[in-house]
């Protein structure tokens, strides 16, 4: 059998748009800014911030290594270094699962984005007297429509990962990328003009300390994890994709900044928006985006053309966390049965949406009540710290040593940086997500 040799990233702009692309999602958009505006705003986010630095940056470059040096998915990857029926192996399937599971529902929130984007197209979002609250709750209960914009999204994520590395993840991230950053820096713009962007931003940034408590720190380091998509074997793929001049530690530390910059922004358009209109609450949930904001933006000038722009940008960057989420058991498959891509891209992706079916149908009066939620718990609480975890003390303690050193240092202009990295790696990087993680299961 003849093995085509491994696809690769265009250029390294290539790979950093498509690793921030997946980086930047509902997480910075609609979760930041509700998370750190509950948690002491500026407090929290120098907490975030630390949190990033120390344990985020660390970890994503060493998912990166492990994908670059063994040009493999998670579970293939664990085995090449490893050379046997190791345990680490069960990370690697741990990631898998992880990624499967997180995009089963994700789609689904991300279909409620896209049926808004229609909505806001067609005008149904500025006709008169639309109650908001009211239109979410039933856009949740409406088992049909959520099961149609489920599909929907997971037939775009299909048809960009189909595409296949170059043609695929690294063009539609070279388009969509840019895009949604100016969309946002638009909507930015925007809020600056809105009588509440002074109180807006106190209420992001400004610090109060009698706000952030000890759970504060540790959904500080649970957002950091989800917001730079590590612990999910995301990372790790794409990085198996990188060519072996380019500097690992410098791209992760570009695409560590874009997702906290883009984070900032999205606060610095919500909380504007929630502070001029005084009806609105900045505690809201998932009704933050999609209660809140159409009902704020409806009051302004253009509001239709504002509604789109924010429902569009959401779907773009849901898009582009989806494809990399989707990646990861599509280059499984393709690795561990020999699979052309299209049908390892059309298996993966029908599996996800059958996955993702009791959470579309997760409403009040549907078939799996809250669904949606219990899954997000289990992913977020366990799977992904538990990954988190194994893959820092695999990269820290069991990974060649010569080989984690020669990609480390490849390209880099961070090499004086080694052994501080190896050893956040080896201690910071795992006793940090335990304390999350014992946190989660109530053991301290
Ligand atoms: N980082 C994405 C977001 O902020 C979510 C994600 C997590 C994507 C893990 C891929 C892997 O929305």
């Amino acid at each position: 059998m003849v093995v085509a040799p491994r696809a690769q990233w265009g250029s390294k702009l290539g790979f950093i748009l498509a690793a921030a692309g997946s980086a930047v999602g509902l997480g910075n958009i609609w979760k930041f800014p509700y998370i750190a505006g509950e948690n002491g705003g500026g407090a929290f986010v120098l907490v975030y911030l630390v949190c990033v630095l120390f344990i985020g940056l660390p970890l994503m470059a060493g998912e990166i290594i492990i994908g670059r040096a063994t040009q493999k998915s998670p579970v293939a990857a664990i085995r090449v270094l490893t050379h046997d029926k190791s345990f680490w192996i069960s990370f690697g399937w741990l990631s898998v699962a992880a990624a499967a599971s997180l995009l089963s529902y994700y789609s689904v929130i991300a279909g409620w984005a896209m049926y808004y984007s229609f909505l806001s197209v067609t005008g149904s979002l500025t006709a008169e007297g639309a109650v908001f609250s009211d239109v979410f709750a039933a856009t949740q209960a409406a088992g049909g429509l959520n099961l149609f914009w489920h599909f929907a999204f997971m037939g775009l994520t299909i048809g960009v990962v189909v595409g296949g590395v170059s043609n695929g993840l690294d063009r539609w991230s070279r388009i969509l990328m840019p895009t949604l950053l100016a969309m946002l820096a638009a909507l930015v713009v925007r809020s600056m003009f809105l009588d509440g962007f002074g109180r807006g931003l106190d209420f992001a940034l400004g610090v109060r300390p009698e706000d952030f408590g000890p759970s504060s720190m540790l959904a500080a380091v649970g957002q950091a994890f989800f917001s730079l998509s590590i612990g999910m074997g995301t990372m790790l793929t794409y990085g198996s994709y990188l060519r072996r001049e380019d500097d690992i530690m410098g791209a992760s530390i570009q695409i560590s900044a874009l997702d906290t910059l883009v984070a900032l922004m999205g606060s610095l358009v919500i909380f504007p928006i929630i502070f001029t209109f005084p009806q609105l609450g900045p505690d809201q949930g998932p009704g933050l985006l999609f209660e809140s904001i159409p009902a704020g933006m409806a009051q302004m000038p253009a509001a239709g053309l504002l509604m789109a722009v924010f429902f569009f940008l959401l779907v773009f960057a849901a898009l582009t966390s989806a494809i990399s989420l989707l990646e990861v058991p599509v280059s499984f498959l393709i690795d561990r049965y020999g699979w052309d891509r299209k049908k390892a891209a059309m298996v993966a992706g029908t599996l996800v949406f059958l996955y993702g079916v009791p959470s579309a149908l997760s409403g009040e009066g549907g078939l799996f009540p809250g669904f949606i939620w219990t899954i997000d718990g289990i992913v977020s609480n366990y799977m992904f710290p538990l990954a988190g975890i194994g893959l820092s003390l695999f990269v820290g303690w069991r990974m060649p040593d010569t080989l984690r050193h020669d990609h480390f240092l490849s390209g880099s202009k961070f090499k004086v940086f080694y052994g501080a990295w190896l050893t956040l790696l080896r201690f910071v990087v795992p006793v940090g997500i335990s304390v999350v993680f014992l946190n989660a299961i109530g053991v301290v």
